[in-house]
């Protein structure tokens, strides 16, 4: 696997590539990767004959008071991990490359990006569809693939695609999760042991609020439901549980097609997000 930190090596490397007729899938990173990131990079290779992997953790998509400072790392674990994945090409740049002396362009989106995580991080997904959009002309991709575990992000990303033309497709791959429900996450490294049993809760909160819904109960129902569950399971805040439509985030007070559940909360310090579909 080569590892590039530079953009005009990137473009050498992705042009020798295309002049070979190669496609390039991407999967676009924060790093300290788990299973679920290299089931991105399995997907990856079943698009495309070369795959791109990129670790940037984004400063563009923190708050000031957020986590960027205390991200976990492990770029050497990150490195044996793609390799033996099957990644042809880790980019991994500095943030003067991503964002060099000058840059000047920001992006504001409505849409799927507000609400939920837009509510309760607003500086998300402007940086998030910034980033995507910049690591997507740096490293020429024909396919991103995303995990469905940030769902709004997907939708976000889907809409900055499709508003600004850009000349490739989003894929998706479904959670991947511990044995006992709990979605893998990089943030799950903040969890002490008593923590990471009862992050299960949001899992089982979803799962409670998903057999509701199909059995005919209100948002407002199965959702308040679930938000009483976490909280009973030592979440000491519920930012959100709620429905939302599958096919372009709207609301729906009932289950009215296909769609999915969402839900945030606080474990002590640790902020936890999940989502099913249902
Ligand atoms: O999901 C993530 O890890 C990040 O939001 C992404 C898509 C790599 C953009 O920084």
């Amino acid at each position: 696997m080569r590892i590039i930190r530079d953009a005009a090596e990137l473009r050498a490397a992705t042009q020798g590539w295309k002049s070979q007729g190669e496609r390039i899938a991407l999967v676009p990173t924060m790093g300290y990767l788990h299973d679920g990131h290299l089931a991105l990079v399995a997907r990856a290779r079943q698009l495309a004959p070369r795959v791109i992997t990129t670790i940037f953790v984004n400063p563009t998509q923190f708050a000031p008071h957020e986590d960027l400072g205390r991200y976990p790392r492990d770029e050497a674990g990150d490195i044996a991990k793609l390799e033996a994945a099957g990644c042809d090409l880790l980019f991994a740049p500095g943030v003067p490359t991503v964002y060099p002396p000058g840059f000047a362009t920001s992006i504001t989106m409505r849409g799927p990006a507000e609400g939920l995580e837009g509510t309760h991080r607003p500086q998300m997904f402007g940086g998030v569809a910034l980033v995507c959009t910049r690591l997507f002309g740096l490293c020429a991709a024909d396919v991103a693939v995303f995990g469905e575990k940030d769902w709004q992000q997907v939708m976000v990303v889907r809409q900055v695609a499709r508003d600004l033309a850009l000349p490739l497709e989003i894929e998706t791959v479904p959670t991947i999760r511990a044995p006992d429900g709990l979605a893998l996450s990089s943030r799950n490294a903040y969890l002490d042991a008593a923590g990471r049993q009862q992050a299960t809760a949001l899992h089982a909160a979803l799962e409670h609020a998903a057999a509701r819904l199909r059995a005919g109960a209100t948002a407002a129902e199965a959702c308040g439901e679930a938000e009483a569950r976490l909280r009973e399971a030592g979440f000491r805040q519920v930012d959100y549980v709620a429905l939302r439509r599958a096919r372009d985030f709207g609301e729906m007070t009932r289950l009215e097609e296909a769609g999915r559940v969402l839900g945030a909360a606080w474990l002590g310090q640790v902020r936890l997000i999940d989502n099913l579909p249902v």
